[in-house]
């Protein structure tokens, strides 16, 4: 898989060279490219901003740069293949774990970084004649930017790609897999500062051991995560990716 980060911190990107995605670098399972947006303007002070149309406060990415920066990096040329263009912003659809599975099927992500007022709308219905676009939100909150936002989605999907993570069972149990919350963990000691580990993991009993975390899944889910017990509740027929 090709990754590509477009971002006027390239900096902030460093962290790709580290821990999981590092990894998959170096086994020659991810190749990474980062990229100064400013690379692509053409005036003294390396402009990439300007007011909003219609007003408002803070400032807006010019598209100028965007499009010459897809141009110049091929993206949505012919017979490029699969590709996804990534946009981090908090106005995205939902960043999840089925979203992960499904873009780690993809050759190639172009991530597209921007500052939070946003990237001028028309670079994106641009893109989207060429190749797949998805705006993606982490959350209910607000970054500055979408360069942390793009490191977890990297590694959300690089550690799904076939070949990366050397223990199969270990991406099947855990969080939001199975769509619930994991269950509580423990190791040894089996008492320690006076909390003991649940009787039930020290049993032996393969069989109350899965029930017993069953049943805390669906605890912990319906504690934290109501949402995910009752989808519909929350998030009234919206379509994941529906253009909105
Ligand atoms: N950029 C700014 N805020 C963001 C968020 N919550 N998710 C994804 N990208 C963002």
């Amino acid at each position: 898989m090709r990754l590509d980060y477009l971002t006027i911190f390239p900096a902030y990107l460093d962290a790709l060279r580290l821990s999981l995605p590092g990894r998959a670098a170096a086994s020659g399972l991810v190749e990474v490219h980062v990229h100064d947006l400013r690379d692509w303007t053409h005036d003294r002070h390396r402009t990439v901003d300007d007011s909003p149309y219609g007003g408002g406060a803070g400032m807006v990415m010019t598209p100028g740069p965007w499009g010459e920066a897809f141009d110049g990096l091929g993206v949505g040329a012919e017979g490029s293949g699969t590709t996804t263009l990534v946009v981090p912003t908090p106005s995205g659809a939902p960043f999840t774990q089925a979203a992960a599975r499904e873009l780690a099927t993809r050759e190639r992500l172009v991530f597209a970084c921007g500052r939070y007022e946003g990237i001028d709308q028309r670079v994106l219905d641009h893109a989207a004649e060429r190749v797949e676009v998805r705006e993606v939100s982490l959350g209910d909150y607000v970054l500055n930017g979408g360069e942390v936002a793009a490191l977890a989605v990297t590694e959300a999907v690089v550690r799904l790609l076939p070949g990366f993570m050397g223990n199969a069972a270990s991406l099947t149990e855990e969080s939001h897999e199975d769509g619930l919350l994991e269950y509580p963990v423990y190791t040894k000691p089996a008492s320690w500062r006076g909390h003991d580990v649940p009787p039930v993991l020290l049993s032996g009993d393969h069989g109350a051991v899965a029930a017993w975390r069953a049943e805390q899944s669906r605890r912990r889910t319906a504690q934290r995560r109501p949402d995910l017990l009752h989808p519909g509740e929350v998030l009234a027929g919206a379509g994941e990716w529906s253009a909105v």
